[in-house]
């Protein structure tokens, strides 16, 4: 049965259907409110605000939920791997084996680059961040790779070339940050010890691949896959909502990941435990920081826009980082120091009561150093985990007939009617 909820603006009623979900998370539709009362909603941020029914993932952040396509994320964290999940996502079930096999051989033979695009790489300046070098070749893709004749055919080919081309120019940026030679992909690996391969191995060490190291980064890879209506999805969606191609929107949602408050979060966390390790600086100060409103500091990795309660990746996350860590010779001292920051937040009042709980991001940084991936590499790490995610999603929004152009409104509070004045009129009031 269908069901209402009645709005009172002005004297006049407002019917307003309520949308439910599968899961019963529940929507008032407000697509006739400006047309019929003159208002629009105000929500910085959106927090209340659902731009699109999607079928791909179920977030519940009272109850610590994730799941992807139905399948919860422990599940998949202990038995898929990241082309599995990526299968997953983007076409909505799991792949059979025949089809997990046709999908490894168009991982490998799109894996190469573009030779012209490794005169990109040497242009940029040392110390260019990798992020903005990566969201520029993505975008650049396009210029290489012309479209398709056959949509479908255009849509698995694209997807997949973007997945494994994302992973070799990833790895390439690194080797050439570094003034190394490059290491081309290999066909006889899979898509995560492939991706070690290119990063670590050299004419002059070769690398050997460890089965825990890529258990571990498939893992890394599965956690990041997908976050429902995240910054850098909206970003890819509101981007693409223009129709404009997918490398396009894609490079949207690296940019927007990139900052500290989304996807940069994990660069920033080591970051800081690396400043409370060098300077000794003590937890009461981090926390006392972190609770004080004129203090720029926050406690980075903590808190979540939807998740009030532990974050189900971070805490898979924590356990790998014992794992990773319980065999390394080398201890890493921030999971000291970042175990028992946790332990000081959730037992602090200002954390408990704004229900702040570690994130994804808190403990990931660790499990990379314990891989070799340098710090300035962790947010590359995050968005290649999140691709699929963002594919997915893309291709959920184009083909939803109830999708339109993303364009918001806003309540203007600028001047009234202005007039101009001629520059030898002005003065510093008009
Ligand atoms: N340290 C100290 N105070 C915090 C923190 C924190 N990490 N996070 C939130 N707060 C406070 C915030 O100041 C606010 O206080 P008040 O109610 O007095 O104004 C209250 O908690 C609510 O926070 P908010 O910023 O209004 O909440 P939000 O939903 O807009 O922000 C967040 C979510 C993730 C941006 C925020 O928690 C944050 O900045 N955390 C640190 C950055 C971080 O770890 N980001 C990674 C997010 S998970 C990875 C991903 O999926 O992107």
């Amino acid at each position: 049965m269908e069901k209402f909820a009645k709005l009172v603006i002005d004297g006049k009623e407002l019917t307003l259907p309520i949308i439910e979900g599968s899961e019963g998370e529940k929507a008032l539709d407000i697509r006739r409110l400006r047309q019929e009362t003159g208002y629009i909603t105000f929500d910085p941020g959106y927090g209340n605000t659902g731009a699109c029914k999607s079928a791909i993932t179920y977030m519940n952040g009272e109850k610590g939920i994730l799941r992807y396509r139905g399948i919860p994320i422990e599940e998949l964290a202990e038995r898929s791997t990241f082309v599995e999940t990526a299968y997953l996502l983007i076409s909505g079930r799991l792949p059979t084996r025949e089809e997990l096999t046709r999908t490894s051989v168009y991982l490998n033979d799109f894996s190469p680059i573009h030779e012209n695009m490794k005169a990109f790489y040497g242009s940029y300046p040392p110390k260019s961040h990798p992020m903005g070098i990566l969201s520029a070749m993505i975008n650049a893709l396009r210029s290489f790779y012309p479209e398709l004749v056959d949509l479908d055919e255009e849509m698995n080919q694209t997807f997949l070339r973007l997945i494994s081309k994302i992973r070799t120019m990833s790895a390439m940026a690194y080797k050439i940050s570094r003034g190394h030679r490059v290491i081309y992909p290999r066909p006889d690996l899979c898509y995560c010890a492939n991706f070690l391969n290119m990063m670590f191995d050299s004419p002059v060490v070769p690398y050997h691949i460890d089965d825990d190291m890529v258990r571990a980064l498939n893992v890394f890879w599965i956690l990041h896959a997908d976050h429902e209506q995240n910054c850098s999805t909206t970003a890819v969606r509101a981007v693409g909502s223009s129709k404009v191609n997918i490398y396009a929107a894609v490079s949207a949602g690296i940019s927007a990941l990139w900052g500290p408050l989304h996807g940069g979060a994990n660069q920033a966390v080591i970051h800081m435990l690396e400043k409370i390790h060098k300077d000794g600086m003590s937890f009461d100060e981090c926390i006392s920081r972190a609770r004080d409103k004129n203090d720029g500091f926050k406690l980075m990795g903590f808190g979540h826009r939807v998740y009030k309660t532990y974050d189900p990746r971070a805490k898979i996350m924590k356990k790998m980082c014992d794992i990773i860590l319980g065999k390394a010779t080398r201890k890493d001292p921030l999971l000291d120091i970042a175990r028992r920051l946790e332990e000081r937040a959730l037992e602090d009042n200002y954390f408990k009561e704004k229900n702040l709980y570690p994130n994804v991001d808190f403990y990931s940084g660790i499990v990379l150093r314990a891989m070799g991936i340098p710090t300035n590499m962790f947010t590359v790490m995050f968005a290649i985990g999140r691709l699929p995610g963002w594919i997915a999603q893309w291709k959920e929004d184009l083909g939803d007939p109830e999708m339109k152009l993303c364009r918001p409104r806003q309540i203007y509070t600028g001047h009234e009617i202005n007039h101009y004045v001629p520059l030898d009129e002005r003065t510093e009031e008009s």
